[in-house]
């Protein structure tokens, strides 16, 4: 199970194990994490499930498909690593990735 690390935008971190398999976004609702909101549940339609992932992890992660760059134009604060957590599958090859939560969503 791959264990992924939440930290929140005032640097609080939430360790939690995800079934290989789910989204960042299904990981921080199931786990009550603050942060993700996930309005449309996880139909790349909301974009208030902003998240970005840590910079020793950006490479291992794949790439968002363009729905869901055109929707990262929405977010408040954009980054080079923005990403919508509800379109990051998770895998034993994620086992340890750090996610960093944004101060706001919507
Ligand atoms: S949950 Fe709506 S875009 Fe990710």
């Amino acid at each position: 199970m791959p264990r992924v690390t939440y930290i929140q935008a005032d640097g609080q971190s939430q360790e939690v194990n995800l079934e290989a398999g789910s989204s960042l976004m299904q990981g921080a609702v199931d786990n009550m994490i603050d942060g993700i909101v996930a309005e449309c549940g996880g139909s790349c339609s909301c974009a208030t499930c902003h998240c970005y992932i840590d910079a020793d992890w950006i490479d291992r992660v794949e790439p968002a498909e363009e729905m869901e760059t055109d929707l990262l134009d929405c977010v408040s604060e954009p980054k080079d690593n923005s990403r919508l957590s509800c379109q990051v599958k998770v895998s034993d090859d994620l086992d340890g990735l750090v996610v960093h939560l944004p101060t706001t969503q919507f």
